[in-house]
């Protein structure tokens, strides 16, 4: 056995829809849990299955990826960068943006290396860093600012193990979108001490306010940069299992001996699929993004009536990190709820230990009227258990 894995959680989410499935509670289910949006392609696109039906969607593609794809991506990479992405250079098309940063963090480290991780962090990130043998250094982001990043912090947790840091915005767990000052700091610090940048912009799609939504061309180069990405929230295809990673062309040759080895290449039938919904891109984002607006006033309403609960709101994908203003563990307010009211929503310390007190709401896949629901029931849970 490996025996890095021994230190690697169980996969969380898997375990709580689990424990949803089975509430002894008979009420309709409705879950927090999911971070998931609410459209999927058959409900805004008009999809034409006859253009799939031909042989190469059912064979290896290059293992970078189809090269329709990787130009379009290119293309729409480079309005955003402060520079051209190259489809044949700069580009690996993986099953979905885990696999991009699993492949990346592969990349990059060797045993006993250093990674640092915002805390709050995607509890894959820190399950990754430690299946390849490299230790996750958690550095707490600011409750107060809203999770903006420590950059003090992260400054004074380089050592000369420390190979990468990796940053996600906007936010998984918290929604925090960082601010483009704090962000431009941190790429000094980070060249100067040859550390390299992971930036999953897996929701940046997801930018409810106009201020700092132009963060990606703040980066001029790829030299110290890799940046992962996903289909799977912008076209609400989390199935299809569609990512990618872009950098350097050194990088993406190397990038391309673990892909070949791990995964040959991403579905060539999900990349079709995907090649036929690249015009439906801007509907796709509007659709998805109205109704996270959407279930996010909601929420903001009902927080109003539960003065228990603190949320200081960030202006990113479509998660709330939410403090319990009592005294309850809460991986036990996680299970109790569930059991009780049949509402799933994420215990915070599956994010770092130090959230204890805190839980994750995901609201993208919901409508109002389930928020408003979830939330009444959230609410007298907390009444009547406190
Ligand atoms: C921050 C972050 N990165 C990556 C992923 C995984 O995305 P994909 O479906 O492309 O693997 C998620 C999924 O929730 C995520 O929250």
């Amino acid at each position: 056995m490996n025996s890095n894995l021994s230190n690697v959680e169980i996969p969380p989410i898997d375990y709580f829809n689990h424990l949803l499935d089975n509430s002894p509670n008979k009420n309709k289910k409705i879950s927090f849990g999911h971070g998931i949006p609410k459209y999927t392609p058959n409900e805004y696109a008009n999809i034409n299955y006859q253009l799939l039906n031909h042989s190469n969607s059912f064979k290896y593609t290059e293992i970078r990826g189809n090269i329709e794809l990787r130009n379009y991506l290119a293309h729409s990479l480079s309005s955003k960068l402060n520079f051209n992405v190259k489809p044949d250079k700069n580009l690996i098309i993986t099953p979905g943006a885990n696999s991009a940063m699993f492949k990346s963090l592969f990349l990059l480290l060797n045993k006993n290396d250093e990674v640092l991780v915002i805390s709050p962090a995607y509890f894959n990130y820190i399950m990754a860093i430690k299946m390849i043998g490299a230790n996750p250094i958690e550095i707490d982001s600011d409750p107060e600012a809203g999770f903006q990043l420590n950059i003090k912090s992260i400054a004074n947790s380089i050592t000369s193990k420390t190979k990468a840091i990796i940053i996600n915005s906007p936010n998984n767990p918290t929604g925090a979108l960082y601010k483009n000052n704090d962000l431009i700091e941190l790429f000094k610090i980070c060249d100067s001490n040859n550390v390299k940048i992971i930036l999953d912009i897996t929701y940046h799609d997801y930018i409810h306010a106009n201020n700092e939504s132009d963060y990606l061309s703040l980066f001029s180069n790829f030299k110290n940069i890799i940046i992962t990405g996903s289909f799977s929230k912008t076209f609400g295809i989390t199935g299809l299992r569609l990512g990618y990673i872009a950098t350097n062309s050194k990088s993406i040759d190397d990038l391309c001996k673990i892909q070949d080895t791990i995964s040959i290449c991403a579905s060539s039938l999900s990349q079709q699929f995907l090649l036929n919904l690249l015009n439906y891109e801007q509907l796709a984002i509007e659709t998805n993004l109205n109704a996270v607006k959407s279930s996010k006033e909601t929420l903001i309403s009902n927080l109003k009536n539960i003065p228990q609960l603190n949320w200081i709101q960030t202006d990113g994908a479509f998660y709330a990190f939410i403090e319990l203003k009592f005294n309850m563990d809460s991986r036990k307010f996680a299970e109790s709820l569930i059991n009780l009211k049949s509402v799933l929503v994420l215990p915070g310390s599956i994010f770092g230990s130090k959230w204890k007190t805190y839980i994750r709401l995901a609201y993208g896949a919901l409508n109002s009227n389930d928020v408003d629901e979830g939330m009444n029931r959230i609410k007298s849970f907390i009444d009547e258990t406190t």
